[in-house]
């Protein structure tokens, strides 16, 4: 077993992404070492469980911890309003006290969920992240957003609520199925437009070693953006400014995740879709150079991301973009990447992102 920590510093708390191969069995020592907590709720979704959640929660019994289970249907339903109240009444009936904590094991949708818990619950318990997805160990894990859906909206309801540590054991990841991964590169091509052009052309490289899963590339890339994201959250943990770039292609992808149906298309192919269309955008609103777009798509094309099904409505995308937390004041707000390492944040009309839609529509179906 060998890791690598990385620190992430925020004004509400300092913790540590410990990233390496084998690192499961190691669990219940390193969570302990982060948290002095006696009794730990164990929250996972049913896939998870069934793969990973002897192993995590036999650690932490045999460790002395008291330990309760809490598992969840898998699947986007479950960052619910209703969910984190049977999940927090579980923590109520289990007599979890100020001085113990939550685990979360599992992806994205458990971290969110589990983290909020732990955000609300006695107005806030310590929790630990172990992420068991791609996209949950390259993004969601770190930077202390917690939350749930709302009917009207993506993570509608949220707190920041940083975790006491996060476990990103990337030999988990081999039972992932293929959308999923495909979902986790999606976010990696994000933070590479976000970073430089030199990550997005290491990435092209080392594509077919992606899709492959080879141990050290992808060791590498959570690493990189692990990086990332902690020095943009350092830098603005409560999403004022700098954050929001992490935003980037998140604007029609949330409204694609609502409007198809949560679940229906996974986090990460809704926000490569968003990129693209932001891309496109961006070349009408700011005048980004078309050769930007290009290589975007040669990215996501390297990386397998196919363009999912949705409904090609440009009104109910519209409609569901109005709910984006970016938007202010009734505009919906776009985060532009012009060139590889520069964005800008830029509020768009109605009119030019209905008809920059349609056109990308109608493109679609004349190409058939
Ligand atoms: P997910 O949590 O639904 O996991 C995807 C699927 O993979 C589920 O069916 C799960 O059971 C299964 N799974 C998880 N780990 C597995 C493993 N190791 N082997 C086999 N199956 C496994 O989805 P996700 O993509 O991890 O997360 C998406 C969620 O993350 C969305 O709700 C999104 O809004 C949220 N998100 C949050 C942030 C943040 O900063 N908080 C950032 C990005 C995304
Ligand atoms: N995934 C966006 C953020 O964490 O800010």
């Amino acid at each position: 077993m060998s890791y690598t920590r990385l620190p992430v510093t925020t004004p509400t708390g300092d913790y540590e992404v410990v990233i390496g191969a084998e690192l499961l069995g190691s669990a219940a020592d390193l969570i302990r070492a982060a948290t002095p907590a006696a009794a730990m709720a164990l929250v996972t979704d049913e896939n998870v469980w069934a793969l990973y959640g002897a192993a995590v929660a036999g650690g932490l019994r045999d460790s002395g911890v008291r330990v309760v289970e809490i598992v969840v249907p898998a699947g986007e339903a479950s960052k619910s309003w209703q969910r984190a109240g049977e999940v927090c009444e579980r923590l109520a009936e289990a007599r979890l006290d100020r001085t113990d904590a939550v685990v979360a094991l599992g992806g994205g949708v458990v971290g969110d969920l589990a983290g909020f818990c732990a955000a609300v619950y006695l107005r806030g318990i310590d929790y630990v992240q172990v992420p068991t997805t791609l996209l949950a160990q390259v993004d969601s894990s770190v930077g202390g957003k917690t939350g749930v859906d709302l009917a009207a909206g993506k993570n509608l309801a949220g707190a920041f609520k940083q975790p006491s540590l996060v476990l990103a054991d990337v030999s988990v990841l081999a039972t992932l199925p293929g959308t999923e991964w495909t979902s986790g590169l999606a976010e990696v091509a994000k933070v590479a437009m976000l970073e430089s052009r030199e990550m997005v052309d290491v990435l092209i490289a080392e594509a077919p070693a992606l899709l492959g899963r080879d141990e050290q590339p992808v060791v590498d890339v959570v690493l990189a953006a692990v990086r990332h994201k902690a020095a943009v959250v350092a830098a603005d943990e409560r999403e004022a400014g700098e954050r929001e770039s992490l935003n980037y292609g998140h604007t029609l992808g949330h409204a694609i995740e609502q409007v198809a149906g949560y679940g229906a298309v996974p986090h990460g192919i809704a926000v490569a879709e968003g990129m693209r269309f932001a891309a496109l955008l961006a070349e009408v609103v700011v005048g980004a150079p078309e050769q930007t777009r290009v290589l975007q798509d040669q990215l996501l094309d390297a990386l397998g991301i196919e363009r999912p099904t949705y409904p090609r409505d440009a009104r109910r995308l519209l409609d569901a973009m109005h709910a984006d937390k970016k938007a202010r004041s009734g505009t919906v707000r776009y985060v532009f990447v012009p060139e590889p390492g520069r964005h800008v944040v830029v509020p768009v009309d109605d009119a030019t992102i209905a008809h920059v839609l349609d056109l990308w529509f109608d493109g679609e179906s004349e190409r058939g």
